[in-house]
């Protein structure tokens, strides 16, 4: 490089590691406010990513909540979005599962994070998408559109989530193929999950029923979750009885249109909204605000 050509812009890693330490004289690396460091990333689709990332020691959340986290703007000033930690909150590390939106302020940046990268993570988890949330039952359905499955990817590797419920069921569904991918690597990892097995038994699996589907690309099962529930398809493939209030519980995570029509998809079932503090037979949480891309 000659004299003239100007220097590189530093990344956002470069900045975020520029800025002051907050650990004491001696520590090898500084170390910032709110960062973590990036263990494993993984590349799904070209708008499908996820990682993992050190977890803050402090960091105690419900399985199926979300915090903030983002990486330094340009202007140094960080960019945080809300995230659902996609781990269960027994796990030693923290992942996460992201779309890539082309222009977007954090994932344009987020999806060059490499392992060894620093993020920040604003440790206050919060979210509807909790056990807690919802009255006993016999058997819990998770319904996502989308990085929708990132909430259900944490419950789905909590014990309590067997241990509450019979029978857990996951529809998860995406425009294309590929989409799947994530949600699948999940779902077989779970068969040989060692404190899963260990708690309850080589065939535990056998409790958790998955049901893919995709809208726009040709696969075994189509269509839409609110299409194949009203529809009772789902009930009839799975061998599983019809909803009702008594037996079952639900939790919705996709976008807003989404989320506007299973709930009313569940209500004609008979379930009602709860909430934290008010615990009934669905909750819902959006996957991302603003429009699909
Ligand atoms: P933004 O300016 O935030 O978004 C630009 C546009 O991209 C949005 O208007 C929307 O149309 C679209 N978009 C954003 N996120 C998504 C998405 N996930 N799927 C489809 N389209 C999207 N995103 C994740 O990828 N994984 C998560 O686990 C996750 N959890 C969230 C939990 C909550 C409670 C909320 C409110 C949002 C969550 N999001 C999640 C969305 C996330 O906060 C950001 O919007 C996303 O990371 C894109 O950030 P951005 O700055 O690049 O673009
Ligand atoms: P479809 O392809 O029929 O629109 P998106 O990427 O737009 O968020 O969509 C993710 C998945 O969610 C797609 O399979 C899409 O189906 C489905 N979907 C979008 N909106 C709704 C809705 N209002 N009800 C049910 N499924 C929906």
């Amino acid at each position: 490089m000659d004299d003239t050509t100007p220097a590189p812009a530093p990344s956002a890693t470069e900045k975020l590691a520029a800025r002051p330490a907050t650990v004491g004289p001696g520590s090898a690396k500084p170390t910032l406010p709110d960062a973590q460091t990036v263990t494993q990333v993984r590349h799904w689709t070209d708008w499908l990513m996820s990682f993992r990332c050190t977890r803050p020691a402090s960091l105690r959340f419900r399985s199926g909540e979300f915090v903030m986290l983002g990486l330094p703007g340009e202007d140094g000033k960080p960019i945080l979005r809300a995230y659902s930690i996609a781990s269960p909150s027994w796990d030693e590390e923290l992942e996460f599962y992201s779309i890539k939106v082309p222009d977007g302020p954090l994932t344009s940046r987020l999806k060059n994070i490499r392992e060894g990268d620093q993020i920040i993570l604003r440790p206050k988890p919060v979210g509807t998408l909790v056990l807690d949330a919802l009255l006993p039952g016999k058997r819990l359905w998770f319904l996502a559109t989308g990085t929708g499955i990132a909430p259900f990817a944490s419950l789905l590797r909590d014990p309590d989530t067997f241990e509450r419920y019979e029978q857990v069921v996951l529809m998860h569904t995406c425009r294309q193929v590929s989409e799947l991918a994530y949600g699948r690597d999940l779902v077989e990892s779970l068969a040989d999950d060692p404190l899963l097995s260990e708690m309850f038994g080589e065939g535990f699996a056998d409790r958790l029923h998955y049901y893919p589907t995709t809208t726009r690309e040709e696969w075994p099962i189509m269509g839409r979750i609110t299409d194949n529930l009203t529809s009772g398809r789902v009930f009839a493939d799975l061998g599983l009885p019809p909803m009702n209030p008594a037996d079952d519980r639900a939790m919705v995570c996709g976008s807003l249109a989404f989320n506007t029509d299973a709930k009313k998809v569940l209500e004609g079932f008979g379930l009602h909204e709860g909430a934290n503090s008010d615990p009934r037979e669905f909750v819902v949480e959006k996957a991302f605000v603003g429009e699909g891309v």
